[in-house]
């Protein structure tokens, strides 16, 4: 069965001198399939092609990851579709090719299940004592080096922790190891900006404009974990898990409240919306 293309062809041989194997010279982006419809693809597209340019990667062309995407789907119907662009081979050095030819990798991975209380009672998550690096000039790319995740998740083995919540080395809460961060006080929701640091998630804007169609006030902000500590709700998005509302951060409690619960709702109903529209992807 057919799981893997790279440039369209099925192999699993990448050159040793692609840059994003040498250097995380690439983006990336994770979505479901569900009943052989990748779930919100066209935006993970939009954000792969902004991260792209931002970048100065080339980005293949719509029909050629359409392409991709149709063969491998027409194996396999359901589980996590991977797309990463790199900015292809090119020499030893830093230095990029000067007309860079890019590598479109494009998986398809088994589902994943995650225990259904996550979603409807919500997780238990800690800090993580590694700490983001400050760079504006990545800030919400979700770019492939991912070193600082892979350290933060190799932080802790309980499995009742199910994330761990990363700061910035000022001090400010950014996201989870996997997801974006929201917390409710005072009847606002608040999720930090991502100017210097942290990943701009799909479900991220799918909860800002959540918050614009409910009418539920949503500020970009600076948070502490004095300010997450003082919320009344907390919760987590990414584009698999879709919404996990925390109910504990290292003994504190927090419960599941009317913002996140509207939230989620939301999202739900978008995704079965999603999943309804788009039948086909070819
Ligand atoms: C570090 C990080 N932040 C945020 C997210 C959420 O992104 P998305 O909503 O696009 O899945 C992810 C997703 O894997 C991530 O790895």
């Amino acid at each position: 069965m057919i799981s893997l293309l790279i440039d369209g062809r099925p192999t699993n041989c990448l050159d040793p001198l692609d840059r994003g194997f040498q250097y995380g010279d690439g983006v990336f982006s994770t979505l479901p399939v569900h009943a052989g419809v990748p779930l919100f693809l066209d935006r993970h597209l939009d954000r792969l092609r902004r991260d792209a340019l931002r970048l100065g990667i080339p980005f293949p062309s719509r029909s050629d990851l359409m392409a991709d995407i149709s063969t491998l789907l027409s194996h396999r119907q359901a589980g996590i579709l991977k797309i990463q662009i790199t900015r292809g081979s090119g020499g030893r050095g830093y230095r990029p090719p000067e007309h860079p030819t890019a590598m479109r990798v494009i998986a398809l991975h088994p589902p994943v299940t995650y225990p259904e209380e996550y979603a409807v009672h919500g997780i238990e998550a800690r800090y993580c004592e590694i700490r983001l690096g400050l760079n504006p000039a990545l800030a919400g790319i979700k770019h492939m080096n991912r070193l600082e995740q892979v350290l933060a998740r190799s932080e802790w083995s309980d499995p009742s922790i199910v994330e761990g919540l990363m700061l910035d080395y000022d001090g400010h809460v950014i996201e989870g190891t996997m997801s974006n961060v929201f917390v409710v006080s005072k009847g606002c929701i608040l999720t930090p900006r991502l100017d210097r640091c942290g990943v701009n998630g799909v479900m991220r804007s799918l909860v800002l404009e959540a918050a614009g169609d409910l009418g539920w006030p949503l500020e970009e902000a600076r948070l502490t974990p004095d300010g997450v500590a003082a919320a009344e709700e907390v919760f987590l998005t990414n584009s698999v898990i879709g919404l996990w509302p925390v109910r504990d951060i290292e003994g504190q409690r927090f419960t599941i409240g009317k913002a996140t619960r509207k939230i989620g709702e939301w999202l739900r109903y978008k995704t079965r919306q999603a999943g309804r529209s788009g039948s086909s992807v070819g």
